[in-house]
């Protein structure tokens, strides 16, 4: 039933080299390590489909040469007709509606020349279907996702998570959404078809022959990648044509690094429906709204009583404090490494929605959405040991817990038991030795504590990560940020939505964030790492081992 192969291999040096921590039981191993690259005959799926990673041309501009990508094809091969929802001249993999209860098959083949992997991030599956880079498969290989739909209704995206290779192939074109329903959503009869719209937002360099370009340099890699052209659903200037009614809008940032606030130019707030995998409760209305890497959004976006030929512009607004200080101001003067048009923190135009028609009748938004089950404190059994999340930085690397990933290592902290509710505590820690255990109490800024950065001091440190958590979504129980940082914090804080499930969060520079965490379901490892991809591939990744 498991067969050994190159990732089992390199799963096992993996470990040898990691060994200076706890490493994994044999047993453990030999269970985990291995390429599943067969169907469970015992597994009966309502929707089985075929994956392609591949090397294609796309055009993505009106003129000029395609653009060469990699892309996810797919092929529908049992289940409901609207699996797929090819996007035609994409990049982007096809859209995958699913729906709760389907038991979920995915013959994956990589024709890439190089290895990768894909995970359904969002999607609460067990190990072996998560995508974990030890599963990474070599060009020519196959691997055999299996599992049952466990997630309500909400938004999802499947993405490469191939080890050290993620954010480039997620940047080349190695992304899709997925769209889950359920029965409680079906209730609500929200805005469906033409009028359930995604907006997944990217950021590219291209050179003059229309090419994508990516830079390995640090320490533009150590920031994080950040384009100068926007690109919604693959294509740039995008353009929706509107009736004047209400509108479903899935929001995903699928941006490497960078992070958007989302808002209309004419000030008119942004009603938010879902976060991340999962509907709210109830609408939401704010301001903007901060999107960050991995993160996405439900609007209800209403053209109803607009005039025909009128259009509203979506701008990124401008915000602070996401990158270090040194960072944003030689980008604002135009000198130093970061050559680039759009700066974080810069207004920017995202999408235009027109008018394209009157209609008379439009859907209302419901006053309440979906059931929700508010956890507190009272559900965790470690509430005054938070299981620690600590953002650090050695050698020009952001590290979680003090370590860069390592494939077979677990850290004490980092083992949970199975069916356990958890507080965790994200947090900076600026990695000053001999405090480590303040956990987050003395590392306060405008000390000492801040030189940890090599050479460009703690400044370095100043930066916003979307850290995210592999397996079920969680919950926000309290952010708490430090005097320094209040003015920037301020230009972004009226934009997150804190009242749903989340499996990924901001956390701002001198931030601290508790969530509460279930693990239930299934055993094994789950990553959680940061989102900033060029982060996660610089080893901004941990995994919890539950057990
Ligand atoms: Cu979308 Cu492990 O990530
Ligand atoms: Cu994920
Ligand atoms: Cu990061």
């Amino acid at each position: 039933m498991t067969i050994t192969n190159t990732s089992r291999r390199q799963f096992l040096q993996h470990t040898v080299l990691g060994a200076a921590a706890a490493t994994f039981p044999g047993m453990l191993l030999a269970g985990s390590g291995s390429l599943k690259n067969q169907a469970t005959p015992g597994f009966k799926p309502d929707v089985e489909l075929e994956f392609t990673a591949q090397n294609a041309q796309v055009a993505i501009f009106g003129s000029g040469p395609a653009t060469r990508v990699q892309r996810f094809q797919a092929r529908l091969l049992k289940g409901p007709q609207q699996t797929l929802q090819q996007l035609p001249d994409n990049y982007l993999g096809p859209v995958l509606n699913l729906q709760q209860g389907q038991k979920v098959r995915v013959f994956f083949s990589n024709a890439l020349d190089e290895p990768t992997i894909i995970h359904w991030h969002g999607l609460h599956v067990p190990q072996s279907s998560d995508g974990h880079p030890m599963y990474t498969i070599q060009p020519g290989e196959r691997y055999v996702y299996e599992f049952e739909v466990l997630n309500r209704a909400g938004t999802s995206l499947y993405h490469s998570h191939a080890h050290d290779l993620t954010a480039e192939q997620v940047y080349r074109g190695l992304a899709g959404l997925i769209k889950v329903s359920d029965a409680d959503e079906r209730q609500l009869a929200l805005p469906s078809g033409e009028f359930d719209l995604p907006l997944v937002i990217q950021d590219r360099r291209f050179d003059a022959r229309n090419q994508l370009q990516y830079l390995h340099m640090m320490p533009e890699r150590m920031m994080g990648f950040l384009g100068d052209t926007i690109l919604v659903n693959g294509k740039p200037n995008a353009e929706f044509q509107v009736k004047s009614r209400a509108y479903r809008v899935r929001a995903l940032n699928g941006s490497n690094s960078r992070i958007y606030k989302l808002g209309w130019e004419d000030g008119t707030p942004l009603t938010i429906i879902g976060t991340d995998a999962c509907l709210l409760a109830k609408p939401e209305t704010r301001p903007y709204l901060m999107l960050a890497p991995g993160e996405r959004a439900e609007l209800w976006l209403d053209f109803s009583g607009r005039a025909v030929g009128s259009k509203l512009v979506m701008y990124s607004l401008p915000f602070s404090g996401t990158l270090p200080r040194m960072m944003e101001n030689m980008g604002r003067h135009g000198g130093g490494m970061m050559h680039n048009r759009l700066l974080t923190g810069s207004k920017f135009p995202i999408a235009t929605f027109k008018i394209s028609e009157k209609v008379g009748d439009s859907p209302k938004l419901p006053t309440q959405l979906v059931p929700f089950q508010r956890l507190s404190e009272k559900d965790v059994n470690n509430v005054g040991k938070p299981l620690p999340i600590a953002i650090g930085m050695q050698r020009m690397r952001f590290t979680l817990n003090g370590k860069t990933f390592s494939m077979g290592q677990v850290l004490a902290s980092e083992r949970v038991a199975l069916g356990s509710i958890k507080k965790i505590r994200i947090y900076h820690d600026h990695g000053m030795s001999g405090h480590g255990s303040g956990m987050g109490m003395g590392m306060r800024h405008g000390g000492d504590g801040r030189h940890q950065g090599m050479g460009m001091g703690g400044a370095m440190m100043d930066m916003a990560h979307p850290i995210h958590l592999h397996g079920q979504q969680f919950q926000i129980l309290r952010r708490k940020v430090d005097d320094v940082h209040r003015e920037s914090y301020a230009t972004v804080k009226d934009g997150f939505v804190d009242s749903g499930w989340k499996d990924t969060v901001l956390v701002m520079p001198g931030e601290e964030v508790e969530i509460i965490k279930p693990f239930q379901d299934y055993k094994g490892l789950f990553l959680y790492h940061c989102h900033n991809l060029e982060h996660e591939d610089l080893g901004m990744m941990r995994q919890f081992l539950i057990e």
